[in-house]
């Protein structure tokens, strides 16, 4: 088979690792990468490429950054005239950003397979850019790749039960292999904070906290008032609006760093007292690692975190720091994404029939 993996963002990056490394090791399928360019800086992207040794892209379309309506149809065309050329058995988009959506649209539209990876996943937040995205795209995808028996039933409610596979947690693989290999790695915020002591890590990039001035002043000033060292990964996107508010991130408890490459961000993660974040993937992988998170959303995909007791929703700035000081759960958290081998299982379900075809070996 020639499996085409079309990716943006940097979540997606993570994503795409353990599925080039498995199509790798199988050694008996083709496997192209399409970087549609939505995310560009090398903090955000490159790095990811090189730390988690994925394939080089056969081709970029540097799209680059845009209103919504701009980015998804700057990929469009690129994509179009990509994926026809390519002729490849699959499509593999990956999770809820404008990359996903715009690639799986250019795809149904010329009659390519499409698989959803991270199918299923849903906030119930229609204001939510990914929430489309993630809608729409399982709506038009052929064979949806769903990490989760909550995220499949979720798929079933929608009429969506006979496309539908469960094969875990991709994160999941990279993240438990990632574990074990820096467990003994420097901290690399020992620069910024003293890891010996206890700190807690911060990520905020969603525009629902950052585009709205009065909201990302009220998120800044909690995590600037706690009695703890807080680090924040500066997205570009914090970056940008706080500047535009005039907001002075850097008071307080709060020290800035720039985004981390993956592993350095697990071996931060293993070392903090807590996560602060309205990440998705973070949210996962503090419970993975042991450390105990406060999501600054009134939503999460991840309800298996919360209901394991690692995570604790905080939608209202005044809940945060009470809710970022609480005691960690007692006893190992449960591994409700799987074990750690979701890739293999993506790479067997898309080599089962569709249509009663069978997928060619290239
Ligand atoms: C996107 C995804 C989000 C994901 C996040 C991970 C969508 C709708 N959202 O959000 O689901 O969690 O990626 O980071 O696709 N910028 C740069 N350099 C870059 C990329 C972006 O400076 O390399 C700045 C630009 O000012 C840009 C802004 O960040 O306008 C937002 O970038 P964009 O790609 O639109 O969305 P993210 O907020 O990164």
């Amino acid at each position: 088979m020639r499996i085409v993996s079309v990716v943006g963002a940097r979540p997606q990056f993570v994503k795409l690792a353990p599925i080039d490394h498995a199509i790798r090791r199988l050694g008996v399928h083709e496997h192209l990468i399409v970087h549609t360019g939505q995310h560009y800086d090398p903090q955000l992207s490159d790095v990811f490429f090189a730390e988690l040794d994925i394939a080089k892209p056969a081709v970029h379309l540097g799209v680059g950054s845009g209103s919504h309506a701009e980015q998804t149809a700057a990929m469009l065309p690129g994509l179009e005239a990509e994926l026809l050329a390519m002729k490849p058995d699959w499509v593999l988009v990956y999770g809820d950003t404008n990359s996903t959506i715009a690639a799986a649209l250019a795809a149904v539209k010329v009659h390519l397979p499409v698989a959803h990876l991270e199918a299923g996943l849903r906030s119930h937040n229609r204001a939510m850019p990914e929430e489309v995205n993630r809608v729409l795209t399982d709506h038009a995808a052929d064979r949806l790749l769903a990490p989760t028996q909550s995220a499949a039933r979720q798929l079933e409610a929608e009429g969506l039960a006979s496309r539908t596979t469960v094969v875990g947690d991709v994160m999941t693989d990279v993240c438990l292999q990632t574990k074990d290999a820096v467990a003994e790695a420097t901290n690399p915020l020992a620069g910024t904070v003293d890891t010996d002591a206890d700190y807690f890590v911060a990520t905020i990039h969603r525009a629902e906290n950052t585009d709205d001035e009065n909201r990302l002043r009220s998120v800044m000033g909690a995590l600037q008032s706690l009695p703890v060292p807080v680090v924040l990964l500066v997205h570009p996107r914090l970056s940008a609006r706080s500047s535009q508010f005039g907001i002075a991130v850097e008071t307080g408890s709060l020290k800035t760093h720039a985004p981390l490459g993956y592993p350095e961000l697990v071996r931060a993660v293993m070392g903090a007292r807590g996560v602060l974040t309205d990440s998705g993937g973070l949210q996962k992988e503090a419970m993975l690692l042991e450390t105990p998170c406060t999501t600054i959303r009134a939503e999460t995909e991840w309800t298996e975190t919360v209901d394991a007791g690692w995570n604790v929703l905080a939608p209202d700035p005044e809940e945060i720091p009470a809710a970022a000081l609480r005691s960690a759960p007692l006893g190992a958290p449960p591994q409700p994404y799987g074990d750690g081998q979701a890739a293999e299982a993506v790479i067997a379900a898309l080599e089962a029939p569709i249509d009663g075809k069978v997928a060619r070996a290239t």
